[in-house]
């Protein structure tokens, strides 16, 4: 189904990309790839003048990069795409793990669209747009029963109007179901696609076992990295074979942009690259992208930062009469330090269904009247603390717990000041 790059790419997988140790990478080599600068100036326009009479002849053939017009290409997007490559796979570069040294420039490619939906969108129709359209009945996704609800209609409805079957849905956590449905759907997947930590239960998948079940079928396998991001987990090493990102969240970090990402084998992102310039599905501008150039080079330092906090009000909550469960795990040695990110679930405490969400809701009043330390606001990544009620958004998801709150920990301010205002909240919503 995906002969176009699929074999050749499945072979490098496995004899380089993955690697059987656990998750140590040295975080000064990490910074060091994620920080390097392109040691060249990058223009900041739209189009780019012509240097010599039939150069865009030229350029349009192939015959050179294609940097005349921003959404065929432009320095700064291929530095952007560069980045992104080497914090999702720069660990194969020498040293340590693989002392030979490969650079992942020579086999993984990126590129970056206006949002994570674009991103996914990009992807599912890459996979699906050069498979006859008469041989499509019948195919499909499989994904994660919970991921993003978006990416629930670009999987469901949006590849229906693509001639494909709505994706069937599993629970990828037990990675048993992946391997019955693909035993069960042989021949009709065209990939699989989950988050590794999900949202907002922090389920985890082991993308380890999964691909071991996906190889046996030669199923790609795609993976939304924007919770845990690079810092914590490096889907490449592995066994996935595409990365998405929403680089609205963590990856940008300041929450005042949308941007996405993927990033995979190298032939499959240059199909990609060819459909994002017919379709605009691209960044919207240059000073946009060298905006996360510069936001991607800093990502440790602010995850460092989420996950402190976030561990901290963890434990915190753990230890709250008012809190009834925490949403938190530790991954051991499928992430650095066994994080699972900074997004932390609770169910606030209540006798029954009715006290839960008279709770929640006043929480919700409570951050709405004191502005300031938590922020009322869906999103994750921030610098800010965002904080939702998932029962009284009124969304209806009858399979979350009544009475979650998703915390997306930020950096400012500091855990300590945020445990004193949740305290004082939790005093006033169960005063009476
Ligand atoms: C895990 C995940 N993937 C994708 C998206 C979509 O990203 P964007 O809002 O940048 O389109 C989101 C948005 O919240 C998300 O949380």
């Amino acid at each position: 189904m995906h002969e176009h790059w699929f074999n050749d790419w499945r072979e490098f997988k496995e004899t380089r990309l993955l690697t059987p140790e656990n998750y140590e990478e040295n975080i000064a080599r990490f910074k060091r790839y994620s920080k390097r600068a392109t040691g060249r100036a990058l223009r900041l326009q739209v189009s780019k003048p012509l240097s010599r009479v039939g150069q865009l002849g030229d350029m349009v053939q192939g015959k050179e990069p294609k940097d005349f017009y921003f959404r065929s290409g432009a320095d700064v997007l291929d530095a952007l795409a560069e980045k992104l490559v080497m914090v999702e796979a720069g660990y194969l570069l020498g040293e340590g793990i693989n002392p030979k040294g490969i650079n992942p420039l020579e086999h993984i490619a990126a590129t970056t669209t206006s949002a994570g939906m674009a991103a996914i969108y990009a992807v599912a129709m890459e996979l699906v747009r050069h498979m006859p359209i008469k041989e499509r009945k019948g195919k499909r996704f499989l994904q994660g029963k919970t991921v993003y609800t978006h990416t629930n209609n670009v999987l469901g409805e949006r590849m229906q109007e693509m001639g494909l079957e709505a994706a069937i849905k599993i629970d990828t956590t037990q990675p048993e179901n992946v391997e019955s449905a693909l035993r069960e759907n042989r021949g009709s997947i065209v990939g699989i696609f989950y988050e590794p930590v999900t949202n907002p239960l922090i389920g985890y998948t082991d993308t380890r076992a999964i691909h071991q079940i996906a190889k046996e079928y030669g199923i790609p396998i795609i993976v939304d990295n924007t919770f845990l991001t690079p810092y914590l987990q490096q889907p490449f090493r592995m066994g996935t074979d595409i990365v998405v990102h929403s680089m609205t969240k963590y990856m940008n970090g300041e929450g005042d942009m949308l941007g996405g990402a993927v990033i995979g084998p190298k032939e499959f992102i240059k199909s990609l690259r060819g459909w994002q310039t017919t379709t605009g599905c691209v960044i919207q501008s240059p000073s946009l992208a060298l905006s996360l150039f510069d936001r991607v080079a800093r990502l440790s330092e602010r995850m460092e930062i989420h996950v402190e906090n976030a561990e901290q009000i963890a434990h915190y909550l753990q230890n709250s009469k008012y809190v009834e469960h925490v949403y938190h795990l530790d991954l051991g040695e499928n992430t650095r330090n066994g994080s699972s990110g900074a997004v932390v679930s609770f169910v606030m405490n209540g006798k029954d269904e009715d006290e839960k969400i008279r709770r929640e809701a006043a929480l919700m009043q409570y951050l709405i009247d004191n502005q300031g330390t938590i922020l009322y606001q869906v999103s994750l990544g921030d610098k800010e603390h965002l904080m939702i009620g998932e029962t009284t958004l009124g969304t209806g998801k009858s399979e979350l717990p009544v009475g979650l709150i998703r915390f997306a920990v930020g950096r400012e301010p500091e855990a300590s000041e945020v445990i004193k205002f949740l305290n004082k909240a939790f005093e006033h919503v169960y005063k009476n």
